[in-house]
């Protein structure tokens, strides 16, 4: 098994993929990672929606404004933020709304929802790379808060059957890259994020 270093070193966004199918078994352990993922008081406020159709690929490209992997994928993740799984968890022991985003007001509660979902699809993407599987977040896409395509994240809201309360906040794009590219990693060098203390002094 590879190191998890070298997975985090080696993963880049891909954006064109091959037509092999991702066996369902790897697509299972995929998510499975998301699964497992933390949360704050373990709330787990998120729902994966795997899509494999064409029909419903084809939806959610129009959705990200046309963007072709989403089209070619071989797998989408659609994730889900889920604002009513505070209240679901009824955890009444905790009576600070600053220790308890369920008793926070609903911007506070959208948020914390968005929040949670950043550590499941880090999970997804880095299990997916483990397997040999490609991947590309999607966070460019139409919404009704966004008022961008209003009518199309309407549709996809019906198809994928979400309930009042359920945000789409992220989409992952899966598949083989059709052709191996090498990358250089474009990042801040670690000077430029790093700080030991404060700001302006070096690790
Ligand atoms: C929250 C988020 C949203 C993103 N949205 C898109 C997107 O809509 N389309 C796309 O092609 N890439 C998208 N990306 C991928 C980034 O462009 C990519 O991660 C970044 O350029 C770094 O490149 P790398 O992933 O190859 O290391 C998104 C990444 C993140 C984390």
């Amino acid at each position: 098994m590879a190191d998890l270093m070298e997975i985090i070193s080696k993963r880049k966004s891909v954006r064109k993929y091959s037509q092999k199918h991702i066996p369902d078994g790897d697509l299972r352990k995929v998510l499975e990672a998301g699964r497992l993922a933390p949360s704050w008081m373990n709330v787990q406020s998120w729902k994966f929606i795997l899509i494999k159709s064409q029909e419903n690929k084809d939806l959610i490209s129009e959705l990200s404004i046309g963007q072709q992997q989403v089209k070619h994928a071989d797998a989408l993740i659609v994730c889900i933020a889920d604002t009513n799984a505070w209240d679901e968890a009824k955890i009444t022991d905790i009576q600070n709304p600053a220790l308890n985003p369920a008793l926070q007001c609903e911007n506070g509660i959208v948020i914390r929802s968005l929040e949670q979902v950043i550590y499941p699809v880090s999970y997804m993407m880095l299990e997916a790379e483990s397997l040999g599987i490609s991947s590309c977040i999607i966070g460019a896409f139409g919404s009704d808060v966004t008022e961008i395509l209003p009518d199309v994240h309407e549709r996809v809201r019906k198809t994928l059957n979400l309930s009042e309360g359920q945000i789409i906040s992220t989409i992952i794009a899966l598949g083989y890259e059709e052709e191996h590219k090498e990358t250089v990693k474009t990042r801040k060098s670690f000077d430029e994020v790093v700080a030991l203390e404060k700001l302006g002094q070096k690790f």
